[in-house]
């Protein structure tokens, strides 16, 4: 093997800028129980835990959540089309209904072969049924033309962070706490991070005299700020924003030019109040003063990732464009054909996501009933876990609103702030490290998001099932408040 000097690539000679990306939620703690979880598997009978409990990111099907079943016979149907040649056998003996061979017939008309490209920004037909889902969802119309599938949400905030951030200049309003997809984006397009606070005493809702005063600071700075994001439901928060907060950031936007990303990844994880979308509210507002906000630019993304339909591994997602300059949709269409196109059983996988089996279709009622029995287990979780962190000493938590996690902020004393500086970390750092080495409860610190200064906190997913991991929590927490009392 060559020596390390012999390599042309080293840590220090590479992009400096994604050396210096962070992006906690696969760090360090979540590296450290990958390696428990390998211990385990091999016997290892130290641990103080026999299982690791992955509750640091929203991957549900990891974490037990079965896949829907309509979803994954006619995904089973693409890969293996010649089985559309025994109906019998799939009708008959392997519980098929008629309308998962209809559905895998209609789209492999569309796209061929889920082994062939397709077009850059998606097939056709599979954005013409994304169109007509927003047009169903909304009451506005949607065109085909301004929908891009996506290898989750993840390229579509890629796609676009790179088509709006010109120079090291360019500013984007990112809400803090944040998922760090956005901090790491931009950290890797070396371009500029403005951040706006979430307001945690308004159940982490917008402040708009926080994002102006963000704004105003990043501009006085020679900042030249583009555009703002809005995750609604919130990731790590859970906050579902309400209308007036989105009427006032689409008011603000529309004044000080701001292109809109709506992230609403977990428009269908809605515990308490309804999802408002973005572009249902931007058209509201068209509709209701003629003129005022025609030239707002909105972007908004979803994802086959989270909801009840939890098909992350599978990368399929998409984003549509409101109001933008078409010269900028061109360049927007030759960067996604870069790279070629989303994953075409991704892309399937949001057709089946945005026109699921209807009342009265063949597959309806076991979709129903499986698609509520992953809403109520979420819900009850999330209920749980919140009982469990307000009977918990120094935690406050909000009610469960929405999304897949729970934000709770805690309160540490300066014995254990000291323990943790002289392991070199941060208190929420060393608080989350103690945890998952007492419980195998892998949760990722609020520093991993950003937090107001002077405040901790650690995010949680209740995706993990059963209740037993909840007791370790509490259990491990009594025993750090004592020893560090
Ligand atoms: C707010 C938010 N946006 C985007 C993503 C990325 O999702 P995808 O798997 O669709 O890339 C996540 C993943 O957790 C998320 O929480």
């Amino acid at each position: 093997m060559a020596s390390t000097t012999s390599r042309r690539l080293n840590v220090d000679n590479i992009n400096p800028h994604v050396r210096e990306a962070k992006y906690a939620v696969r760090g360090e703690l979540a590296v450290r129980s990958e390696e428990y979880r390998a211990s385990l598997a091999k016997g290892d009978a130290s641990l103080p835990f026999e299982q690791v409990i992955s509750a640091n990111i929203g991957n549900p099907q990891q974490l037990d959540q079965k896949p829907l079943t309509f979803f994954r016979q006619v995904l089973s149907l693409l890969e293996n089309p010649v089985l559309l040649e025994k109906p019998d056998v799939l009708l008959n003996h392997l519980g098929y209904k008629p309308d998962v061979l209809e559905r895998a017939k209609k789209l492999l008309a569309s796209v061929g072969s889920v082994g062939a490209y397709s077009a850059s920004n998606g097939a056709p037909a599979i954005r013409q049924s994304v169109a007509d889902f927003l047009e169903r969802r909304d009451g506005f119309s949607a065109s085909q033309a301004d929908i891009y599938m996506s290898a989750g949400a993840s390229s579509g905030v890629n796609t676009l962070l790179h088509v709006i951030c010109a120079h090291e200049k360019s500013g984007i309003l990112v809400p803090i706490p944040q998922y760090p997809l956005y901090t790491a984006s931009l950290s890797v397009l070396n371009a500029a991070c403005v951040p706006y606070l979430l307001d945690e005493q308004k159940n982490w809702g917008t402040d708009l005299a926080t994002i102006k005063a963000s704004h105003e600071k990043a501009k006085a700075e020679g900042i030249d700020v583009r555009a703002i994001v809005i995750i609604n439901p919130g990731n790590p928060t859970g906050a579902s924003l309400a209308e007036a907060d989105i009427r006032a950031v689409i008011e603000y936007a529309s004044q000080e030019r701001l292109v809109i990303l709506a992230d609403e990844v977990y428009q269908t994880n809605v515990f308490i109040g309804e999802f408002i979308s973005f572009k249902r509210m931007l058209r509201q507002m068209q509709k209701e003063q003629p003129g005022t906000f025609d030239h707002v630019e909105l972007a908004s993304l979803h994802s086959v990732s989270k909801g009840m339909v939890g098909e992350c591994g599978h990368r399929g997602g998409y984003f549509e464009l409101v109001g933008f300059d078409p010269a900028v949709q061109a360049e927007i269409y030759k960067f996604v054909s870069i790279m070629l196109c989303a994953p075409v059983i991704g892309q399937c996988l949001v057709e089946l996501m945005v026109n699921p089996p209807r009342p009265g279709d063949p597959s309806y009622e076991l979709y129903d009933a499986e698609y509520s029995a992953i809403f109520n287990g979420l819900r009850e979780r999330a209920t749980a876990l919140h009982k469990a962190f307000e009977q918990m000493e120094g935690v406050e938590c909000g009610a469960p609103q929405g999304s897949m996690y729970l934000f709770p902020s805690i309160h540490l004393s300066e014995k254990a702030a000291a323990a943790a500086a002289a392991e070199g970390r941060t208190p929420d750092e060393f608080y989350c490290m103690r945890l998952l080495e007492a419980t195998g409860v892998c949760v990722v610190p609020g520093s991993g998001f950003g937090q107001k200064e002077g405040t901790l906190h650690f995010r949680t997913t209740f995706l993990a099932p059963g209740t037993e991991w909840v007791g370790s929590i509490v259990k491990f927490h009594n025993e750090f408040m004592e020893k560090y009392r």
